[in-house]
């Protein structure tokens, strides 16, 4: 029998309506621990809450997110603003709630330290959004890795990427202005997504390089009006990573202008045995490198393409040679991180970490740091 949660969502938008509708798909996992109920939303904007009154379980909808906090839900997911998530992350943990938080979990390093003291002072399990990992691609080049096949690493590259922003004429918005986003711009956005598999498997820089693009001057405010972007938009990091006597470059990229990539995370692991690419423009795919004899041929080098079906960290009703999304990667990210707060994810890949987030911001610090002074960035105390 497993055990109910209630969960609370502050922030009704995008991710607010994706979370509440993964909730509503709990039945397609198979033996999981606990069972979500969603029973609180708080928005400031009632017109947000509208959408959520069609779920029947949901008792609260409220603008004041005390209101929320004081009721009885277990675990809270908080999707607002990046300059709004101390605030509000602070208080829920206050208020004696378990967390699941959106990246980059506050708006800057000093935001997260001040989060995670909070967390450790109630005592409460916390963890961030990061769900592009969940991918079943994702977890067989995630497997391959760490089952050691590639020997002897080449390179790592990791990204996410997305394009809507070559469009000038877009509005601005809150994600392309410092005061909401952070000064760090792209690398608060898509940085966890991208840094949440090499901090995982243990590739933490020991020293880095970036390149920050700044692309776009001005976006039309609400009048037309032309608003300064005062964000980065693209961002790269050339780092070393690995043991000293085994080194590799880590290629790590977020970008919001690159042309053609709706919403494009990849990893690949390349090493002197082997290697493994996955990208979600595929998303059913992942190539494997091999050496293999090829009739009429001889020995050639090849990367092989499997096609790896619907299975990723916790098994579902869905047959399995069925295709996957970006909301079933949703769903076993909260399956990975229900089950972690109910002690039963075991070794299965679990949801990034304070921690991790707070990494992250060192990180995007570090590249910030490289791009204004022009220098290589000690990443390794
Ligand atoms: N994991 C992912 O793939 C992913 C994707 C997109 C966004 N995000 C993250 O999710 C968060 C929210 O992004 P979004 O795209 O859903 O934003 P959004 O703008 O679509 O929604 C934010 C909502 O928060 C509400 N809000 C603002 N202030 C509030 C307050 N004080 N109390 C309650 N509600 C408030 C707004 O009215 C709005 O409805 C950000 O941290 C963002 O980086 C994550």
């Amino acid at each position: 029998m497993s055990d109910v949660v209630k969960i609370g969502i502050v922030g009704g938008g995008l991710m607010g309506r994706e979370i509440a509708a993964a909730i509503r798909r709990w039945p397609a996992l198979i033996d999981h621990p606990s069972r979500p109920v969603l029973t609180a939303v708080c928005d400031i904007n009632p017109d947000a809450l509208e959408w959520f009154r069609q779920i029947e379980t949901v008792q609260t909808l409220t603008t004041d997110a005390d209101e929320l906090f004081a009721s009885d839900i277990d675990v809270v997911y908080i999707a607002v603003r990046h300059d709004l998530h101390e605030g509000l992350y602070t208080r829920a943990l206050h208020a004696g709630k378990d967390l699941l938080a959106e990246k980059p979990f506050g708006i800057d390093q000093g935001a997260a330290e001040r989060v995670i003291a909070e967390a450790d002072r109630a005592g409460a399990f916390v963890r961030v959004s990061s769900e592009m990992p969940f991918f079943p691609g994702a977890q067989a080049v995630i497997d391959y890795a760490r089952s050691g096949a590639a020997g002897r690493l080449i390179s790592v590259r990791s990204g996410f990427l997305h394009s809507s922003d070559l469009d000038a004429a877009k509005p601005i918005n809150w994600k392309r202005q410092a005061q909401y986003c952070g000064e760090v711009g792209v690398m608060n956005d898509l940085g966890m997504h991208a840094w949440h598999v090499p901090l995982r498997l243990g590739w933490t820089p020991r020293r880095l390089t970036a390149q920050l693009s700044d692309l776009v001057a001005t976006r039309p405010g609400p009048g037309g009006e032309p608003v300064r972007v005062d964000t980065w938009e693209n961002a790269a990091f050339h780092a070393d990573a690995g043991p000293a006597e085994a080194g590799f470059p880590l290629d790590v990229r977020v970008e919001r202008v690159a042309p053609g990539e709706k919403n494009t995370w990849y990893l690949d692991v390349v090493g002197m045995s082997g290697g493994a690419r996955f990208s979600t423009a595929l998303p059913k795919t992942v190539d494997y490198f091999a050496i293999a004899d090829v009739p009429g041929l001889g020995r050639e080098q090849t990367w092989q393409r499997v096609q790896v079906g619907s299975q990723s960290v916790w098994p579902t009703v869905t047959g399995g040679i069925f295709e996957s999304g970006f909301s079933d990667a949703i769903l076993q990210m909260w399956a990975a991180f229900l089950a972690e707060r109910a002690g039963q994810l075991g070794d299965r890949f679990g949801c990034a970490t304070p921690e991790e987030a707070l990494t992250v911001h060192r990180l995007a610090a570090a590249a910030a740091q490289s791009e204004r002074e022009g220098i290589r960035v000690d990443f390794s105390s």
